[in-house]
């Protein structure tokens, strides 16, 4: 078996945050922590292994989490590991994105009474499909957003809610990928997203690679920039969204909202159904991921806050319903954004099943 990337990557794209191989024992994904200076795949064998790769955030995103979990839960199954032991480890390690716990969830009842080689077949084939199914929607609400977009010039996102945040192509880099495919002139300010900077390193990585215009502003700078007039539109992902219509994403995103709000710019999140946590009431409910307080005093191995002084670095926050415009899904807008328009979208049910 060899360690090299699949000619035809499940998103289509020429790289790909993960890819199972043939046999069903090693999952190839990209070191997102060494983009976007080194494009290096490490092969993952064991469950705990794509644990830890989601716990460094070798991936991260919270679409792309739940695929790398769905094919840790086939590495599990391949190796002999109890699945209830694979479920319990996957889901301690990112809990704000819904999608890991969503995802392994589902993959324990489709393995009841299966065993062996059968049972392994079976859930890398439910996890390819997610994987595939995920791109399929990306591009069905890109269309959606990209319509409701018009002919925006400028669009500020946060993160990295793109090809690398998903099985392929984007929720929010994919409404920008869809309005460029329409002819559109659209382009984009990447917030640099502290401390991990998925802004700076893969919003703009994947985007130049591309050929999309983006600029990487500092998280500071967006305040100036709005004043100025020069942002048209926000559009960014999410991790998980409450019945009510909260949003949460990464950390920083409720203060572009209420930027967006102060300056009457509409703020969107593009988002398939799989975010929507119908069982989660309010934003209040969100499990926030609170790490390491090292992210934020070091940069690489450099201290840069005074010995002794403690920080705090919450991972995600949340944006009330009351300030997101409008969300993007693969089975429509849901605009005004509220329990009512979000039942009705999720009653909706999905789109066709992708070929
Ligand atoms: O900590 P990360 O990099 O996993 O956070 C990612 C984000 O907050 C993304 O905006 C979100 O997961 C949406 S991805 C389509």
């Amino acid at each position: 078996m060899s360690d090299t990337l699949p000619e035809r990557t499940l998103s289509g794209a020429a790289y790909s945050i993960a890819e199972l191989l043939e046999g069903n024992d090693v999952v190839l994904m990209l070191d997102q922590l060494r983009l976007p200076n080194e494009e290096r795949y490490i092969p993952l064998r064991t469950c705990q292994q794509m644990a830890d790769a989601i716990r460094s955030m070798v991936v991260r995103g919270a679409p792309a989490l739940g695929i790398a979990a769905a094919y840790g839960m086939v590495l599990a199954a391949r190796t002999g590991m109890p699945l209830d032991q694979a479920a319990a480890l996957l889901k301690a390690t990112r809990p704000t994105a819904v999608h890991v716990a969503s995802v392994v969830d589902q993959m324990g009842s489709i393995a009841a009474g299966l065993s062996g080689e059968q049972l392994v077949r079976r859930l890398a084939a439910w996890a390819r499909q997610l994987h595939q199914q995920d791109v399929a929607n990306n591009r069905r609400l890109g269309k959606f957003g990209a319509e409701r977009l018009g002919s925006v010039r400028v669009v500020l996102t946060h993160c990295n809610a793109g090809a690398l945040a998903t099985g392929g192509y984007g929720s929010a880099l994919g409404v920008i990928r869809a309005a460029r495919e329409a002819g559109g002139e659209v382009r984009v300010l990447a917030d640099e997203t502290r401390p991990y900077l998925q802004g700076a390193r893969l919003t703009a990585w994947e985007l130049a690679k591309d050929g999309i215009p983006v600029e990487v502003i500092t998280d500071n700078s967006a305040g100036w920039f709005f004043s100025r007039g020069e942002i048209d539109a926000v559009v960014v992902g999410a991790d998980r969204i409450a019945a009510n219509g909260d949003v949460a994403n990464k950390i920083g995103t409720y203060s572009v909202a209420c930027l967006a709000r102060m300056h009457e710019v509409p703020f969107f999140v593009a988002a398939a159904c799989d975010t929507i946590d119908m069982a989660c009431a309010s934003g209040e409910h969100v499990p926030i991921e609170q790490r390491a307080a090292r992210e934020v005093t070091h940069i690489a191995d450099c201290r840069m806050v005074p010995d002794g002084v403690q920080a705090r670095y919450a991972g995600f926050d949340v944006t009330p319903a009351r300030l997101v415009t409008a969300i993007f899904t693969e089975r429509g807008v849901v605009e005004p954004v509220g329990p009512e328009t979000i039942r009705r979208v999720v009653a909706a049910g999905p789109p066709p099943v992708a070929r």
